[in-house]
């Protein structure tokens, strides 16, 4: 997998995380002249369902459903086979949830797109998540430094097949050094100088996408600004 060859304002996903689909909707028309692509998660997902994802598409947008796929194998192959079938353009596993459960995956997610005559959606593997420290994931039995878990992780997930990862902006030029241009790389916790809320390994857009990030994840920094465009403005700007 080469990484996809993007302009600077098409690197940029906007994290809908409002509990309705109204409002989501309302942030896609005001930011689709600007964002292409627009993230459903867990907090959405319940309100707009796949419903809601086939609205989304015929706005004429790329949709992440980030779900964070984490079960027995079996299971995540079924929910990948429908989260193809519901036109996903991406969307994420936990790569925790290991080889085998990867591998069917990204499997499935092949056979299913030619079945239909979809376009393939990247699978996107969760690594740690952006939230998480060192003294985080030790308290979860995790002693290894965040980034010789993340190699781990991503190891495991080139052998699986998988297009590309989510991490944070720390970690991307090691995982560059050690994988090159095989992964798509996903990055959130991204904090243009504004507040970190809840996130630990945060990095600013210039610093991710020097580093090597595609994508930058990208919410509250954008959502909750008096002026969303002219923060999406300044963004782009700043990794051109
Ligand atoms: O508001 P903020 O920019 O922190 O939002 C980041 C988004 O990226 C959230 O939707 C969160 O669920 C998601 N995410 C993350 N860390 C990961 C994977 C996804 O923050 N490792």
């Amino acid at each position: 997998m080469l990484r996809p060859q993007l302009k600077p304002e098409e690197r940029i996903i906007l994290a809908l995380d409002f509990p309705e689909h109204e409002i989501a909707i309302n942030w896609v028309e005001k930011l689709r002249s600007k964002i292409k692509t627009f993230k459903v998660g867990s907090i959405l997902f319940l309100d707009s369902g796949s419903e809601g994802l086939k609205e989304f598409s015929n706005l004429s947008v790329e949709v992440f459903l980030d779900l964070k796929f984490h079960d027995i194998p079996s299971t995540v192959e079924i929910t990948a086979r429908q989260s193809v079938r519901f036109g996903a353009n991406m969307f994420t596993i936990h790569t925790l949830g290991g080889f085998e459960m990867m591998k069917r995956t990204s499997e499935a997610v092949k056979e299913e797109a030619e079945k239909l005559s979809y376009p393939k959606p990247l699978v996107l593997g969760v690594t740690v998540l952006t939230s998480h420290d060192k003294k985080s994931l030790e308290k979860i039995g995790i002693s290894t430094s965040t980034e010789d878990t993340v190699m781990n992780l991503a190891a495991l997930a080139e052998k699986a097949n998988i297009d590309g990862l989510v991490c944070s902006g720390v970690e991307v030029e090691a995982l560059r050094k050690e994988f090159g241009d095989r992964f798509t790389l996903v990055v959130p916790g991204i904090r243009p100088g504004t507040a970190n809320h809840d996130q630990k390994r945060v990095t600013t857009p210039e610093e991710a996408i020097s580093a090597g990030a595609d994508y930058l994840v990208i919410g509250r920094a954008i959502t909750e600004a008096d002026n969303p465009e002219e923060i999406v403005d300044e963004i782009v700007t700043s990794i051109s």
